[in-house]
């Protein structure tokens, strides 16, 4: 008797093995997205440049860059038992889904590995997953790059609100979400000698025997 209930068990959870390991099969988790996350230090590779606005540079000063480490300060601690939260706040999912990029996503979501929760909100969750508009061609025609999966953030409040709402415990009803006055808060725009033309002053710029750009 103990025997078949054992195999059985065994059975399902190979089943379970299976389903989970079958593309766009991962228990409890949505479709595949169509486009997949490459982490911030992807961005930076061409978005640290002064040239080209830092915007890499803005991000790390920003709040969004160190939401994770403040889920470790004593407030947090404070809002979890609030909450009932038994453990610390970095290690609940209550807590850490508004805090981190990627949160919960099954591994076909990523290009390569899951981000690291250390590096906060980081661009993917406001710009939209990278792996197939990254590139320097793609980026700079905003056409291609929407079709290859950027989102028109500027323009797309819902972006935001996905985090700043009534589920975050320090959400003030009172004050709500100013769309405009947060984008101005965490602006790191393109210079705007720049936008639209960087990849043509880079070239000019070679061309007259500069070595960095
Ligand atoms: C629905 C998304 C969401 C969830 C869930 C969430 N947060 Fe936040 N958290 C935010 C946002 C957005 C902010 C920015 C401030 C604001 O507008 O509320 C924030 C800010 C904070 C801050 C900084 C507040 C300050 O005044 O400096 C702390 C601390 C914090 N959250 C802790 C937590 C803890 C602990 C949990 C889990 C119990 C949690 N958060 C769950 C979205 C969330
Ligand atoms: C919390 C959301 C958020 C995060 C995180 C974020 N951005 Fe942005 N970004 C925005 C918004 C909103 C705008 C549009 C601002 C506007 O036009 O008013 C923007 C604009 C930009 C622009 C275009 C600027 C222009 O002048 O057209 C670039 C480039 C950019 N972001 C790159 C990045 C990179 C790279 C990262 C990560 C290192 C990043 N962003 C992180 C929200 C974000
Ligand atoms: C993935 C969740 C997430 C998204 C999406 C997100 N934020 Fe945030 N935001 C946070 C968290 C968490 C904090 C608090 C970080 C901290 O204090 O450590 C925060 C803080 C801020 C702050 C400073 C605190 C405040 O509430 O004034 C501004 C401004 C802000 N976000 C603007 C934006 C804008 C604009 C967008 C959309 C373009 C956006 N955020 C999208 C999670 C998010
Ligand atoms: C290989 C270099 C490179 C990489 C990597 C890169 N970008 Fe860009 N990005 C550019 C260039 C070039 C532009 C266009 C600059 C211009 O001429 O206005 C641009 C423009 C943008 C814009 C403004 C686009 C528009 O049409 O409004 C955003 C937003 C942006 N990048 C975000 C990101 C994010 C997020 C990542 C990482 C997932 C990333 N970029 C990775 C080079 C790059």
């Amino acid at each position: 008797m103990r025997r078949v209930r054992r195999s059985s068990w065994l059975l399902g959870s190979l089943a379970c093995l299976c389903l989970a390991s079958l593309p766009g099969l991962a228990l409890g988790a949505e479709a595949p997205p169509a486009h997949k996350y490459v982490g911030a230090k992807k961005c930076m590779s061409c978005h640290k440049k002064e040239l080209i606005g830092d915007q890499w540079g803005k991000w790390k000063q920003g709040p969004h860059a160190k939401a994770f480490e403040t889920l470790k300060s004593p407030k947090a601690a404070e809002l979890a038992k609030k909450k009932g939260i038994a453990g610390p706040p970095h290690e609940a999912g209550e807590c850490v889904e508004c805090h981190m990029t990627g949160y919960g996503l099954p591994a076909s979501a990523f290009a390569k590995a899951p981000l690291l929760a250390a590096d906060g909100v980081q661009c993917e969750s406001c710009h939209g997953p990278g792996a197939d508009y990254k590139s320097k061609k793609v980026m700079s025609d905003h056409a291609k790059a929407v079709a290859k999966g950027m989102w028109e953030t500027e323009k797309d409040e819902k972006i935001c609100l996905a985090c700043h709402n009534e589920k975050s415990p320090t959400w003030d009803p009172a004050k709500g979400f100013d769309f405009e006055a947060a984008k101005e808060e965490i602006a790191h725009p393109i210079p705007e000698d720049v936008k639209g033309k960087y990849l043509e002053i880079v070239k000019q710029r070679k061309a007259q025997g500069a070595s960095d750009d």
